[in-house]
């Protein structure tokens, strides 16, 4: 608790994310990674992993941005800032130790910004413009950040609400990598699973709200909080799912292709 407060503190963040609960979100991620370290690591690889099979579609000559990059947990970025002649890490917060990564590296900057362009008013949910007619960038990815706008903005929001705004967030998001001129990767939660004492599912929630998310290339389970965490007889596990370019025209469904 010491630890987390002094975190709050000393990390810089947008002024707004001290009184709406993202920055103690932030925090709070940190403290959860550092509990269950061991059972993030294949998920944090994985991520990782799809982040570099994206980019190496992408022209290296100029600039890839990360989004949600604060604690560079699933972010492979010496090899980003290997292969790209920049690196924009863009988040709420970053952390001390991503700071001295950028700072190490030379050609990564950290780049404090509201991905949704919206907080903390959401009043009207905005069309993100952030990158578009920016000429440079070669490479976006959004890595493990959209089920967190439909969350922690609408946290002190009634349930009815708070579904609906969460998910013209994440559906603006969405829409907004869609009109990117360069490669644009998704990597997000699909589902929520919650695992009884025998480990079956019980439940499934929905974590962006209704929003269709793009076809995924590749899918795998996050176990978010093992049993303990949460209390002793049940566990949550995310089912996360990677796209290597949104803006790919999806597959026709079976029902599309006889129509
Ligand atoms: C679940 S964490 C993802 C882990 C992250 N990729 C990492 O390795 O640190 C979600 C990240 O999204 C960031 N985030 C949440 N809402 C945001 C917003 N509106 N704009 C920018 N970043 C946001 C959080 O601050 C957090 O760092």
């Amino acid at each position: 608790m010491i630890r987390e407060a002094l975190e709050w503190l000393v990390t810089p963040s947008l002024p707004f994310a001290r009184r709406s609960g993202h920055l103690s979100e932030f925090v709070a991620i940190a403290a959860r990674r550092r509990r269950h370290r061991a059972a993030w690591a294949s998920h944090e690889a994985r991520s990782r992993a799809a982040v570099l099979r994206a980019a190496a579609a992408a022209d290296p000559d100029g600039t890839a941005v990360i989004l949600g990059a604060g604690h560079l947990y699933d972010v492979p970025l010496e090899e980003l800032a290997t292969r790209f002649r920049r690196v924009r890490l863009v988040d709420l917060a970053f952390s001390t130790a991503t700071r001295r990564a950028a700072r190490r590296l030379g050609n990564v900057t950290c780049l404090r910004r509201d991905v949704t362009e919206s907080l903390p008013s959401l009043a009207p949910v905005a069309e993100p413009r952030f990158l578009l007619g920016e000429p440079g960038t070669r490479f976006v990815a959004s890595v493990n950040l959209l089920s967190q706008l439909a969350v922690v903005a609408t946290r002190d929001l009634d349930d009815a609400t708070a579904d609906r705004i969460g998910r013209a967030l994440v559906q603006a998001h969405l829409d907004w990598l869609r009109r990117l001129p360069c490669p644009a990767a998704l990597i997000c939660d699909r589902a929520i699973e919650i695992a009884g004492p025998d480990g079956s599912v019980i439940a499934t929630l929905d974590p962006l709200k209704g929003a269709a998310a793009p076809e995924h290339d590749e899918t795998w389970i996050w176990e978010l909080a093992p049993r303990g965490e949460i209390d002793r007889d049940h566990a949550v596990r995310h089912v996360v799912g990677a796209t290597d370019d949104v803006r790919r025209p999806q597959r026709e469904t079976d029902a599309q292709s006889c129509a």
